[in-house]
């Protein structure tokens, strides 16, 4: 008998354009949701920028201030999405139809993932982009947070183990 594996993993990446406004945040939230649901051990949950200005940038302060205001602390620093991406996930979620875009001309020849809308996932705008806040001011930060929880919610129901 081979030792036992751990449960099977569902592979997760949240992708935006920079990777440190709006895929930081969702990252964080799934990542809170998945550990208060103690889930840690079926996920496995990253974020990229389709872009590469900010490569190594920690998230974006206002990002980091909203997800604190909702008791989550993010981590980690931007990168840029790459090929190998597109086999080692098995969900990509975009946050805007650019991005999608973006990532649909990666997986032309072929992928593993599944790639949807983030905001697939939102009941309340389903389909709808989660706009890019980086020009705006705080409140487009917060609304940001909402909608990216309302879709992480959702998406964390389909994704859970039965
Ligand atoms: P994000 O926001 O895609 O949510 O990380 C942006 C961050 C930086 C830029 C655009 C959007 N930028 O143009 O530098």
């Amino acid at each position: 008998m081979p030792a036992s594996a751990g449960p099977r993993q569902t592979s997760v990446l949240f992708v935006c354009l920079g990777n440190i406004c709006r895929s930081p945040l969702a990252e964080g939230v799934f990542r809170s949701m998945v550990s208060t649901g103690e889930l840690d051990d079926h996920f496995a949950i990253d974020s990229a920028g389709t872009g590469g200005w900010h490569v190594g940038s920690a998230p974006d302060p206002r990002s980091t201030q909203v997800a604190a205001a909702h008791g989550i602390a993010l981590t980690g620093s931007a990168r840029r999405i790459e090929q190998a991406d597109l086999d080692r996930f098995d969900v990509i979620l975009a946050m805007d139809r650019e991005n999608l875009r973006h990532l649909e001309r990666m997986a032309a020849t072929g992928a593993h993932a599944h790639i949807h809308l983030l905001r697939e996932f939102d009941s309340q705008g389903e389909g709808d982009e989660v706009p890019d806040p980086y020009y705006g001011g705080a409140d487009g930060f917060e609304d940001v947070y909402q909608m990216v929880h309302r879709s992480c919610a959702a998406l964390l129901e389909e994704l859970s183990p039965d």
